[in-house]
Formats: C-alpha cells, structure tokens, sequence
C-alpha cells in the first residue's frame, strides 16, 4: 500500500471547494504516456492552474500500474522543477467495479470514480457506497454518476443519453457519501458526439449541436446546493485538428463536439470538474501526422512525439486559460 501523500498529491475536496466559489472548474486531463504527462504539467505550471491528472482503466493496463504511480510522482517533482508545484491529483476515470478503485487506492491514487451508471439505481448506490467507504478510510475522494452518457466509453457504446434525473441526486448523495457527482446533460464521449443531422448551421455554415441541457443542471443544482458537479465528455472536437488530419492522410468523418462557450458557462456554476480526453488525442494524431507527411525519411520518435508534445500543450494551456477559467487558481 503506497499512500498518495507519499507522493505529493493531493485529493479534490479543497480543489472543489475553491472551484465552486470561484467560478470555475479543475481540468481532468486523460494520459497515457510521459509525452501526454508532460504536456498537461507544463501547460498547467505555466498557467498556474491545479490539474487532475486522469488514467482510464484501459490506460492503466497500457501503462502499468506501478509505472503511472511513478509517472505521478514524478509529476509533481517535475511541477516544482518547472518553478510551481500546483496542487496534483491521480484520479481513476470509470472504475467499474470495487476492486479495481481498491487497487487504485492501494496504488497511490488520491481520487476514483466508480461509473455505476450502468447498474440498476439501486446496485449503483449500493456499490458506490462500498467504494466510498473504503476510499474514504485512505482519505481518497470518489466520484459517482447518474444518468448514462452517449458515446463510447472503455469500450461499451450507448447510443442515445439517458439525462441526470434531478429528483434521483439527493437520495443518491445522501446514501453513498460521495464526494462528486457526474451527470449527464447532454455531453457523450469520443470525436463523434452528434451526428450532422442532429445540428443546425450557423451564418457561416458550421455545424452547431443541440444546446447542453443547463435546465436540468440548475434542477440539479437546487436539489444539492455547493455539491460538486462533474461533466465527462467535454472535448470540443477543434475542427482545425479534424482539418490537418484528413489533410495529412487520415480519414475522420464530420465530427462535432461541445461549444466551448457552453463548457466555459457551466464552469462557472457548480460544474468543477470538465474531463477532456478526445481533444488530446485528436491533437497530437495531427501533430503526429504533419511530420510523418512532411519528412517522410524522419524515424526518431523524438522527432514526431516531441511536435505532439508542443501540440498538447498549446491545446491545455488555451483549455485552462478560456474554458476551465482556472489559470492562476493553484
Ligand atoms: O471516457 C473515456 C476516456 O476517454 C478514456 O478512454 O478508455 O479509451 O482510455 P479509454
Ligand atoms: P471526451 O471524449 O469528450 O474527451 O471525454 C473524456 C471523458 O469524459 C473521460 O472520462
Ligand atoms: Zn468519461
């Protein structure tokens, strides 16, 4: 058992706190490699911001477990090092069953999320409840959800959303002790969150979808005053990146993600934890795929992972800066 403490991080209860009453909400950025780690801690050290650093069980099988409690560690050395050592969290994204956020805790994470979105209410109270219990005696923070998201997630797809049900938080709170709550408004996972038929078309032809469900937020909100709200599948899918990798030889089709206007706006209610996951990938597969283009005879992976690297960190920096608002909150 390694305790996150040992390795300089730091839980999200004061994060949220803070988050809340200024407005704004904690970056949850996924990682898998040290490319993507470095990016996230350079782009929030230099914005000032608190991070959550997010691993997926899928990116926890492909990292290892031991190596991430490391990487984890590392980052926050890596923090200082850089000039500022902004409070640092290791969050489990969709823990599906007990023993995995068990071992997550075990591990060195200071936060999990148990997703028992798929459960029947009451199993997900039940198993929420047992991970809270546990997490909590390490002085870990759990995450839970209500309501099922669209899209892919870890490899299962639901086709439409199933939204937050407002009369269902209270109770559902209350019972498991959690410490945040994901809901579903209207957000879903992956590159492709709305088909182009579901959007209209503003003045200049861009396709916009179906406004986030910010009515059922403040239902939310009224029935759990000051409770920490969380939004997955927050990628905004930048067209520019969709653009240079079917320029460069990728084959994406239309994809369209939430308006950072609308993610920026529900920061500054008692969202306070926006995760983005997608916009990374689709970042650095165009960095990627410009080099592999334009210098066809370059194989040091250092010469394509390092312009990656570059990419994601000026896709972070403008995230904190102009949609989370937490640049200069840590
Ligand atoms: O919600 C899912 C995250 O984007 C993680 O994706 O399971 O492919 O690592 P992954
Ligand atoms: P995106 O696919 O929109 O980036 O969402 C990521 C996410 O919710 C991770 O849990
Ligand atoms: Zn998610």
């Amino acid at each position: 058992m390694v305790s996150y403490k040992e390795l300089g991080l730091v839980n999200t209860r004061e994060l949220f706190k803070k988050a809340i009453a200024g407005n704004y909400a904690i970056p949850a950025f996924n990682f898998n490699n040290m490319e993507q780690m470095q990016a996230i801690v350079q782009a929030c050290v230099e914005k000032q911001s608190p991070v959550i650093l997010q691993v997926s069980s899928g990116a926890r099988k492909y990292a290892n477990q031991t190596l991430l409690r490391y990487m984890a560690q590392g980052a926050c050395e890596y923090a200082k090092e850089l000039g500022h050592a902004i409070p640092i969290v290791l969050h489990l994204d969709h823990g599906d069953t007990f023993e995995l956020c068990k071992s997550c805790v075990e591990y060195g994470f200071s936060s999990v999320m148990i997703d028992g979105s798929a459960h029947s209410y009451e199993d997900n109270v039940a198993l929420t409840k047992k991970v809270v219990e546990f997490a909590h005696a390490h002085d870990v923070t759990v995450e839970g959800e209500l309501g099922v998201l669209a899209g892919i997630e870890d490899e299962v797809s639901h086709e439409t959303h199933s939204y937050t049900r407002p009369e269902e938080v209270e109770d559902f709170v209350s019972k498991t002790g959690v410490d945040s709550l994901a809901i579903s408004i209207g957000t879903s996972h992956g590159a492709y969150k709305f088909k182009p038929e579901q959007c209209t078309r503003d003045e200049n032809g861009k396709l916009v979808p179906p406004p986030l469900r910010f009515d059922i937020l403040k239902e939310i909100e009224k029935r759990i005053p000051g409770f920490p709200i969380v939004l997955h599948g927050s990628s905004s899918v930048p067209q520019q990146y969709v653009d240079q990798i079917n320029q460069y030889g990728g084959k994406l089709e239309a994809a369209v993600g939430i308006p950072e206007e609308q993610l920026r706006e529900a920061a500054k209610s008692a969202v306070c934890k926006i995760n983005i996951d997608s916009d990374g990938r689709l970042a650095m597969t165009a960095a990627i795929r410009k080099v592999f283009v334009e210098k066809p005879a370059e194989f040091d992976p250092r010469k394509y992972l390092g312009p990656a690297r570059d990419e994601l960190k000026k896709l972070y920096m403008h995230k904190v800066e102009n949609v989370l608002g937490s640049a200069f909150k840590a």
